[in-house]
């Protein structure tokens, strides 16, 4: 549905695009003509990704890194640069969750989320407007948040979500005089590998929820056509959005 050639000469760098909404996005963009870096911990499926795309007449190309480390997020970024001149596009994508009550939960989970989550987007958003302002490009930061972030009991994850939102919001002001725009998107439940971290129960929970009639297993996935847009508010405890983007905000 991109149109070809709209992002031809552009140059992308996509975080988190091993899977799910990354990847979907990384695929997007390439369908558009931008040339995509796909930035995750997992080899094999970037690599998939990479050839799919390529077989569709797009460019690509994969690197392996973790985003909690900032000495990794500024040498990807500084890889994009050097090999195709600039960079235009920075999606910060790259996210988990371990949901748990916080008097039940690992503190090292909360670490990690904190430092994907939050660490990894922050380094993530200002070398890129480095990136960008050095190749005076009209550039683009786009940042997934959540719908979590509208929610005020959303725990550790809820609260890294939070951040993400100051942090866009804050940065956009920052930018106000730039050429470069940014875009704060708080996706709703989307059917991905989100899940990987959470246990059966949790999910279970989830699909009750969305009166969605379907015992979960581990590793299955959900029946074609099951997960349905759906947007209900029960008992002021959860709210189960539609599947695509709920709201977003840019400038
Ligand atoms: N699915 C939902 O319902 C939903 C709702 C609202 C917001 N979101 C947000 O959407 C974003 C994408 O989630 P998703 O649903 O697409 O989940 P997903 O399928 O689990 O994908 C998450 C991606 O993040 C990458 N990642 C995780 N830790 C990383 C690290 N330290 N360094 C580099 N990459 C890392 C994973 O790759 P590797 O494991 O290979 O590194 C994977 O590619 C997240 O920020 C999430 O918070 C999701």
């Amino acid at each position: 549905m991109t149109d070809r050639n709209i992002l031809e000469g552009k140059v992308a760098i996509v975080t988190g695009a091993s899977s799910g909404i990354g990847r979907a996005i990384a695929e997007y963009l390439a369908r558009g003509g931008a040339h995509v870096f796909l930035v995750g911990r997992t080899t094999a499926p970037m690599a998939d990704c990479k050839a799919l795309i390529e077989a569709q007449g797009g460019m690509a190309d994969i690197v392996t890194a973790d985003v909690r480390d900032i000495n990794q997020v500024q040498a990807f970024i500084n890889q994009a640069v050097a090999s195709k001149g600039r960079l235009d596009i920075m999606v910060n994508n790259a996210g988990l969750e371990f949901p748990a009550k916080i008097m039940d939960a690992d503190p090292e989970n909360w670490r990690t989320m904190l430092e994907t989550n939050v660490l990894g987007l922050l380094v993530g958003c200002k070398a890129a407007v480095q990136a960008m302002r050095a190749c005076q490009a009209h550039g683009h930061i786009v940042n997934i948040s959540s719908v979590s972030a509208q929610r005020n009991n959303s725990g550790v994850y809820g609260a890294t979500k939070h951040a993400v939102n100051v942090i866009s919001s804050s940065l956009r002001e920052e930018l106000e005089e730039d050429t470069i725009r940014l875009t704060n998107v708080m996706p709703g439940a989307i059917a991905t590998n989100f899940a990987r971290n959470f246990d059966r129960e949790f999910v279970q929970q989830i699909l009750n929820m969305a009166d969605m009639d379907v015992e979960v297993q581990a590793g299955e996935h959900l029946p074609p056509g099951f997960w349905r847009p759906y947007n209900r508010k029960r008992d002021n405890f959860w709210e189960i959005p539609t599947m695509w983007p709920k709201r977003y905000s840019t400038r």
